[in-house]
């Protein structure tokens, strides 16, 4: 059995959100955010470890939200200023013998073990993967001023990613190695294992797997998480 580390990021102030409440913490589904992405990263897939790099000063606190909810075996640790840094902090506490790396932003609850499946499928193949939702809007692209249109996108080639996204750890490394300090300056890992000139596989994704990221997010992730 391939040994895959998940590592989910949770650490942030989630601005966009618009809420007093830290993001882990908003509660869907009667419970935090946190505990409610987690246990869905537990049925998706048979993780050999989960890493969840929170602000550090909530390190104590959240351990013990965890604890309460049953999850004891995720190891929770300090992130960084950026996503990216606390991604990496997840990293460095990767067990030796892992094969696959499976980052997962905390903020898309509804992930599926058949995108999880694909995943993992195409990391092994080619070393990297990314879940990447079709687009199915025409796409424009705006002038320098953003509010005039440039051009139309061929929308057929164009992808929103998403997570997650799976590499070969000595993949990731490699990348990291490469880029040096300038890995903060990615939004997602799979735009760095790119810059370090690594091919990455497309799985086409779906819409339920979106990003809690603004009030409206919340209110439709609220609500599907009371149907289920
Ligand atoms: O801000 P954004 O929505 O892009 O964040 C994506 C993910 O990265 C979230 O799950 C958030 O908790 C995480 N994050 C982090 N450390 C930061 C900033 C964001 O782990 N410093």
């Amino acid at each position: 059995m391939t040994r895959v580390a998940a590592i989910v990021p949770a650490a942030g102030r989630g601005e966009r959100l618009g809420s007093r409440t830290p993001k882990p913490l908003v509660l869907i589904g009667g419970v935090p955010l946190v505990v409610y992405t987690l246990r869905q990263v537990l049925r998706i897939h048979p993780f050999s470890q989960i890493l969840v790099p929170v602000e550090p000063d909530a390190v104590v606190r959240m351990k013990a939200l965890l604890n309460k909810h049953g999850l004891r075996r995720v190891e929770v640790l300090a992130g960084g200023v950026m996503r990216a840094e606390s991604v990496r902090n997840g990293f460095d506490r990767i067990l030796p013998s892992t094969e696959l790396v499976a980052i997962h932003d905390l903020a898309r609850p509804f992930v599926t073990a058949g995108d999880m499946a694909g995943l993992v499928k195409a990391a092994q193949a080619s070393g990297a993967a990314l879940l990447a939702q079709k687009a199915v809007a025409t796409v424009k692209e705006t002038d320098a001023s953003g509010r005039f249109v440039k051009r139309t996108l061929d929308r057929n080639r164009i992808y929103l990613a998403q997570t997650p996204q799976v590499f070969r750890t000595a993949v990731l490394r490699k990348a990291y190695d490469k880029v040096g300090a300038r890995y903060r300056d990615f939004t997602d890992e799979a735009g760095l294992v790119e810059a370090a000139g690594n091919k990455i596989r497309i799985v086409p994704g779906h819409a339920i797997n979106f990003k809690i990221t603004t009030p409206d997010d919340l209110v439709m992730a609220r609500l599907i998480a009371r149907g289920r």
